[in-house]
């Protein structure tokens, strides 16, 4: 097996107790990385943290976290870095849709959009790469979406922040590039998870038809790509967005 260089590394996947986080989770565990799970719901983090650490007999820690919160985000830091006294790897993954067309869409669901998947990266990124610059290493990847790259009928606050997540990712990677901390963002584009299963038949459809691929993607494929970016064989790779998407932006 080829060596990733991630043996005892120590991962933050935010929002990881399902979905694609949680499929990433389990991608770095199988490269022997040590594993934090962090979400909102830590009932579920627990329960995904205790299988992963079974299944690949890695350890893992599951805390509860608000990534909007920078008292959260501070709480979680100082816990990882007290028991693992580093942080090598930062994926900010975790986010959610409150779907509306423009013309319907509430306030409130547009600022709690732009709160959990652009604020709450910020309050990651800018916590973390304190930790990271300090160790001159450290890699970063943003989830974020096709939906910030073309748009997305009924996701004004989505694909906002998945755009205003691709500048992050950018800029974050100019600042970080000198001290040893890549910075990429990978765009998934229709992925059969939780968040996708709550979609109409016709909105399925339609989606689908945009897919060269003809099919959904899976959440280890976006894992897969995510494993790629914070592994030695990306080193020399950083403030790139790359879609996995069965061909649906090209
Ligand atoms: N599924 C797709 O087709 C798709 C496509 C493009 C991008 N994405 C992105 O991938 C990421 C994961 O999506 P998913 O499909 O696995 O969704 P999901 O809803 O299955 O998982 C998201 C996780 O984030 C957690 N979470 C929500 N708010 C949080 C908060 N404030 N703090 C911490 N955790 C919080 C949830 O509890 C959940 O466990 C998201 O950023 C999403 O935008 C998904």
């Amino acid at each position: 097996m080829m060596d990733l260089g991630l043996q005892d590394k120590i991962a933050l996947i935010t929002g990881s107790a399902r979905g694609l986080g949680r499929a990433i989770a389990e991608k770095l565990a199988a490269e022997k990385a040590k594993i934090v799970i962090t979400d909102i719901n830590d009932a579920l983090a627990a329960a995904t943290a205790e299988e992963i650490s079974k299944k690949y007999r890695i350890e893992t820690l599951a805390l509860k976290h608000d990534v909007a919160s920078e008292e959260s985000t501070k709480e979680v830091i100082k816990t990882i870095v007290n028991k693992f006294t580093r942080i090598d790897t930062l994926v900010n993954n975790a986010g959610i849709t409150r779907d509306a067309r423009l013309m319907m869409m509430k306030q409130t669901d547009w600022d709690l959009v732009l709160r959990i998947n652009l604020t709450g990266a910020f309050i990651c990124s800018k916590l973390v790469s304190k930790q990271m610059l300090k160790q001159n290493s450290g890699s970063i990847v943003n989830i974020a979406s096709v939906s910030g790259l073309m748009g997305n009928i009924g996701q004004a606050n989505y694909s906002a922040s998945k755009a205003g997540l691709i500048g992050l990712t950018k800029t974050t990677a100019r600042e970080m590039a000198e001290r040893g901390v890549n910075v990429n963002a990978v765009a998934p584009g229709f992925i059969q998870s939780d968040m996708t299963h709550v979609l109409s038949v016709e909105a399925t459809d339609k989606l689908l038809a945009q897919v060269p691929m003809n099919r959904p993607g899976k959440p280890e494929d976006v894992a897969d790509v995510v494993l790629f970016l914070v592994s030695d064989l990306a080193k020399y790779v950083t403030g790139q967005v790359i879609n996995v998407d069965g061909g649906m932006v090209m």
